[in-house]
């Protein structure tokens, strides 16, 4: 078993990630947290798999476990369905020694933590993530919110959850496209931190894809340390945790103007990091070799390198991103493998020549 602290002082909790351990969460929480009433939210595909295995083994170590199961899919991130977790909170009588636990995807995470956050201030929650995404990415750090009709993830706060618990053997049920796109996440820790990690991803992608449980360990585990460590050095993204939005900032662009339908958020931060690793070469911050190792692994993953969206279009929506400070726009680029910079020097001639070029 890998255990990784993400420091935060009265706010510090472990991240716990191995094969198999769903069976044995009873267990473990229970070393965490008094046995207590328990509201475990989770997601319709995810509740047929596993919601059993937890349940039982919650129960046997005493805690009072009732059951909400969501529509899977992103739209049921809303404040909609945050009013109806919250009747399922007071119908279970919980109170601020309770429990919420977040079984499943970025959905049930985001959501899940949103209302553990703001139900009677906030009561405790862990989140055992099920997607590769949520594992090494949405589950760490804090953030929840739920979508506005004008912007994903615009309602939300940081709260974080009490532990994590990632049991790497349910990657085994993922659809493959989700291991795929999950692991653009991982290569992203790669470029802003870790030149190791981006290797290790070169050589060894055959075994990840196959679901070499060694390898998974691996990457999750690198990636989960990278967030920690960033996360405990800037809980609340004032400075170096922006640069987990590396991709990102063109990514949530080619997500928004498609209206989060055609693009899964791995494809669309993929094409988003192509044209940041462009932009950094562009401006004589890095050499090509930065660039192309990135989109060597991207071709190799086979995902999408082009959108047909016009740059004009693209740039517009760049300014009414939440990661625009002040009307200007901040781009994360690298400056080699496992190393980038915040930057608000990337001109709109630079963006439109970038944007207009293609990666075949
Ligand atoms: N997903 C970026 C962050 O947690 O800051």
């Amino acid at each position: 078993m890998k255990t990784i602290r993400v420091n935060l002082s009265d706010d510090s909790y472990n991240i716990f990630i191995d094969k198999g351990i769903l069976k044995g969460i009873g267990d473990m929480l229970a070393k965490e947290k008094q046995p207590c009433k328990t509201l475990l939210i989770t997601d319709k595909n995810i509740d047929r798999i596993y919601s059993h295995i937890v349940t039982e083994s919650l129960a046997q170590h005493g805690f009072r476990v009732k059951s909400f199961t969501l529509t899977p899919g992103e739209d049921q991130k809303s404040l909609e369905t945050a009013m109806i977790l919250y009747e399922a909170c007071f119908d279970h009588k919980l109170d601020r020694s309770s429990l919420i636990v977040a079984l499943g995807g970025g959905v049930a995470g985001d959501m899940s933590g949103f209302v553990a956050a703001t139900f009677m201030r906030g009561i405790p929650f862990i989140q055992i993530p099920t997607s590769l995404l949520a594992q090494v990415d949405s589950s760490i750090g804090g953030k929840v919110a739920v979508n506005h009709p004008r912007g994903k993830n615009m309602i939300g706060s940081f709260y974080q959850p009490l532990a994590v618990f990632i049991d790497t053997e349910t990657l085994s049920t993922l659809p493959a496209i989700e291991l795929v796109t999950g692991l653009v996440e991982v290569i992203k820790y790669g470029v802003i931190k870790d030149a190791e990690l981006f290797e290790y991803i070169e050589k060894s992608l055959y075994d990840i894809l196959q679901l070499d449980q060694k390898a998974l360990l691996k990457i999750i585990a690198t990636s989960c340390q990278i967030k920690a460590d960033i996360v405990a050095e800037d809980e609340k993204e004032k400075h170096v945790r922006a640069i987990l939005n590396y991709g990102h900032t063109i990514g949530h662009a080619i997500e928004a103007l498609t209206h989060y339908k055609k693009y899964r958020h791995g494809e669309a931060v993929a094409i988003g990091m192509l044209y940041a690793a462009r932009i950094a070469v562009e401006m004589g911050l890095t050499g090509s070799t930065v660039f192309e190792r990135q989109l060597s692994l991207v071709k190799r993953l086979g995902l999408p390198l082009s959108t047909g969206l016009k740059p004009k279009d693209i740039i517009k929506t760049l300014y009414l991103d939440k990661k625009a400070v002040s009307g200007k726009l901040r781009f994360v680029l690298p400056t080699g493998i496992g190393e980038v910079i915040i930057s608000d020097q990337v001109t709109e001639e630079i963006l439109s020549h970038v944007l207009t070029g293609n990666f075949v």
